[in-house]
């Protein structure tokens, strides 16, 4: 193929991005969207501040306008994300215990029943552990019981059947980091127990304090095991230039070892459309062009 998602759709993969709908009508950039990708991720519009500003008024405005795009264009939709201790509309923050327990399965019930049958994959629970490994204490969510996790994820079930039901993290790359063994622990216990989960998300923000690690392939390999798909849902790779692009190379061929990887969604289109405060992490530059890295991966594909 000659593009990012028809080359992955030869290997029955997808390829996809996080999109921001205000940049919808940025010519530049819905020209390569529509070219090169068959995936979206909302980048922030389908959050809990975003889609429930005020406790039981929901706003889909920006998020439909994404859905809208990507089904016109062919491309489908990664869900993210429904239970999050970050990016919480004020009014969630200030509950607690039952309270919140009850506006946390209203919230997944009434955004994943809107969206029924248009999610390919929800990320259902993002960022749920610390990366000493055990749960994340900073999250009011876990504080309402060591159930959420599987509660947020019965209730997605529920309300969309046919979504693919995700839990997704950073810092869950490197086989031997201690987070990656939590969650694995974590995804072979809901598997044994019939707690519905379908793909493991692993964000792959790729820097110095967080590198693309050698055993990456390993740890892709070890979720497939447990009976889930895997996913590489949010990636960028600090740096550019060869040395950038050799990474990039990388990530692709460990995906596509893995029979079970079923897709990866860079975290943006141009540099400037990066979360990253600095840097150049992505695969076309501010104008547009294509770097190093784009043809690396296109060419690992
Ligand atoms: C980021 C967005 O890219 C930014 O625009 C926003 O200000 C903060 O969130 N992990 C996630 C994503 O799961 O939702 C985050 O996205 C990046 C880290």
């Amino acid at each position: 193929g000659t593009t990012l998602g028809a080359s992955a759709a030869e290997k029955g993969r997808y390829f996809g991005t996080a999109v921001a709908a205000y940049k919808l009508s940025d010519a530049t950039y819905v020209g390569i969207l529509n070219r090169e990708f068959n995936m979206v991720t909302p980048e922030n519009e389908m959050k809990w501040d975003a889609t429930e500003p005020s406790q039981n008024q929901f706003n889909y405005t920006n998020a439909d306008r994404i859905v809208s795009h990507a089904q016109a264009n062919g491309m489908r939709v990664r869900g993210h994300a429904l239970a999050w201790h970050s990016q919480q509309p004020g009014w969630a923050q200030n509950l607690s215990g039952t309270a919140l327990r009850q506006a946390m399965v209203n919230h997944i019930t009434r955004v994943a029943t809107h969206y029924k049958g248009k999610i390919y994959a929800w990320d259902v629970v993002n960022e749920a552990f610390a990366d000493s490994g055990g749960v994340r204490r900073d999250s009011n969510l876990q504080r309402t019981g060591d159930d959420w996790i599987e509660v947020a994820f019965r209730t997605a079930r529920a309300a969309d059947p046919g979504a693919k039901l995700c839990y997704n993290d950073y810092n869950t790359d490197n086989w031997t980091w201690a987070k990656t063994q939590a969650v694995y622990n974590m995804v072979r216990d809901f598997k044994a127990r019939g707690v519905p989960i379908d793909c493991v998300g692993l964000q792959s923000h790729f820097n110095s304090g967080s590198p693309y690690p050698g055993n990456y392939r390993t740890t892709l390999e070890n979720f497939a095991a447990l009976g889930v798909d895997v996913q590489i849902t949010e990636l960028d790779i600090e740096g550019s230039g060869t040395t950038q692009a050799t990474t990039y190379g990388n990530v692709v061929k460990d995906c596509l070892a893995v029979s079970r990887c079923t897709g990866i969604t860079v975290w943006g289109i141009r540099d400037s459309d990066s979360w990253r405060a600095s840097g150049t992490p992505l695969l076309f530059d501010g104008n547009g062009n294509k770097k190093p890295a784009y043809t690396a991966v296109l060419d690992a594909l």
